[in-house]
C-alpha cells in the first residue's frame, strides 16, 4: 500500500465470499435450465467473476473491455468497447458481471450493444451498487452489496492502477501527495 493513502475496511474478504455464494445460488435457482452467457467487464469485474465462477460448474464465459476514458483524464459520457462482443449470442441471455454500478454509463452502453449484437435478454450482476442517483438507472438483477457513495478500492477496483488485488473492499482516502 502507498503509505500516504489510508483505506478504511468496508467489506471483509469473508463477507464477500459468503455473499458471492448467495448470489451464485440465486442465479442458479432462477436460471436452472437456461443457456446463459456470462460476460465479464474488464478489468474490474474479473475478481468477482472468478469468485462467482468458482461457485458454478461449467458455464459459457466471455470477457469484454470497456474504456471510460478517451485518451484524456476526463471520463467519457459514453464509454466505448475496447474489444469485440461474443459472436454467438443468438437470442441467448447474457449475464453481465461487473464490480460496481456507479453512474450506470458502462452497463447502459453495454446493454444496447448486446441487444444490437443479438442477445435475447441482458441481466446484470454486480458486486457493489453505489447508493446515489444513477445517471443511467438500470434495474440490477443481482447486487452483492449496496454501499455509500464513497471512493472504494479492492476486489477489482483500483486507484491509479493499485489496490485492485486486495481481497477486501475499503474506502480510500488518498494521501496528500496524490492530491
Ligand atoms: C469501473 C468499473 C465499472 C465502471 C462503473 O470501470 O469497473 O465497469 O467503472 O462505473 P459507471 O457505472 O459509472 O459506468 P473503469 O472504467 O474504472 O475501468 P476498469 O474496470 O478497467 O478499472
Amino acid at each position: 500500500m502507498n503509505d500516504a493513502d489510508s483505506i478504511k475496511p468496508l467489506l471483509s474478504a469473508e463477507s464477500i465470499r459468503a455473499r458471492t455464494e448467495e448470489v451464485a445460488a440465486e442465479i442458479a435457482t432462477r436460471h436452472a435450465s437456461d443457456d446463459l452467457v456470462f460476460l465479464t467487464v474488464l478489468e474490474g469485474g474479473a475478481p468477482f467473476a472468478r469468485a462467482l465462477h468458482g461457485c458454478f460448474g461449467t458455464v459459457s464465459q466471455a470477457e469484454v473491455g470497456v474504456s471510460s476514458y478517451g485518451g484524456s483524464t476526463q471520463p467519457l459520457t459514453h464509454p466505448v468497447l475496447t474489444s469485440p462482443l461474443p459472436t454467438n449470442l443468438n437470442g441467448r441471455t447474457v449475464m453481465v458481471i461487473d464490480d460496481i454500478f456507479d453512474t450506470g454509463n458502462t452497463l447502459s452502453m453495454l446493454s444496447g450493444e448486446l441487444l444490437t449484437a443479438g442477445a435475447g435478454a441482458v441481466e446484470y450482476c454486480v458486486l457493489l451498487r453505489k447508493t446515489r442517483e444513477h445517471e443511467h438507472p438500470l434495474a440490477i438483477d443481482y447486487v452483492g452489496f449496496d454501499i455509500p457513495d464513497e471512493f472504494v478500492v479492492g476486489f477489482g477496483l483500483d486507484f491509479d492502477g493499485v489496490y485492485r488485488d486486495l481481497d477486501y473492499v475499503g474506502v480510500l482516502t488518498p494521501g496528500a501527495r496524490r492530491l
